[in-house]
């Protein structure tokens, strides 16, 4: 396993991510690595999509269709990597809108990766 690397435990649908790995181990007990899917098929969009402001990333689920945020059904969260060794994380609500502003200071390169509590985990490519 490595840095940033997302599992879940399917009986408590509890959500960890790995903040130091030294790559010898790549399981956690009662936890599956999550993968991140990247191309969406569905009506409900999930792929997150970067605008680079002057002051930073807006970052919403859906380009043109906003994902639901229903108690049910909504994303969970909404994070950012940043030249590989800088993470931001919004934790969303049902209700919110499902986007996140992340004023921080820009690198050359970003990722950003959204974590559904149907659908699992998705990144921008
Ligand atoms: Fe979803």
């Amino acid at each position: 396993m490595k840095r940033y690397d997302i599992f879940k435990c399917e009986k408590s649908n509890t959500v960890i991510d790995v903040l130091v790995s030294e790559g010898a181990c790549n399981e956690i007990p009662g936890f599956v690595k999550l993968e991140e899917k990247t191309q969406d098929a569905s009506t409900e969009k999930h792929v997150p999509y970067i605008e680079e402001h002057a002051d930073g990333y807006f970052v919403k689920v859906g380009k043109e269709v906003a994902h639901p945020m229903t108690e049910q059904h909504y994303i969970q969260f909404i994070e950012i990597i940043v030249d590989g060794d800088r993470l931001y994380r919004k934790y969303l609500k049902p209700g919110d809108e499902p986007a996140a502003c992340f004023k921080v200071v820009k690198g050359t390169s970003v990722v950003a990766r959204e974590y559904c509590n149907i659908h699992g985990l998705w990144k921008d490519k």
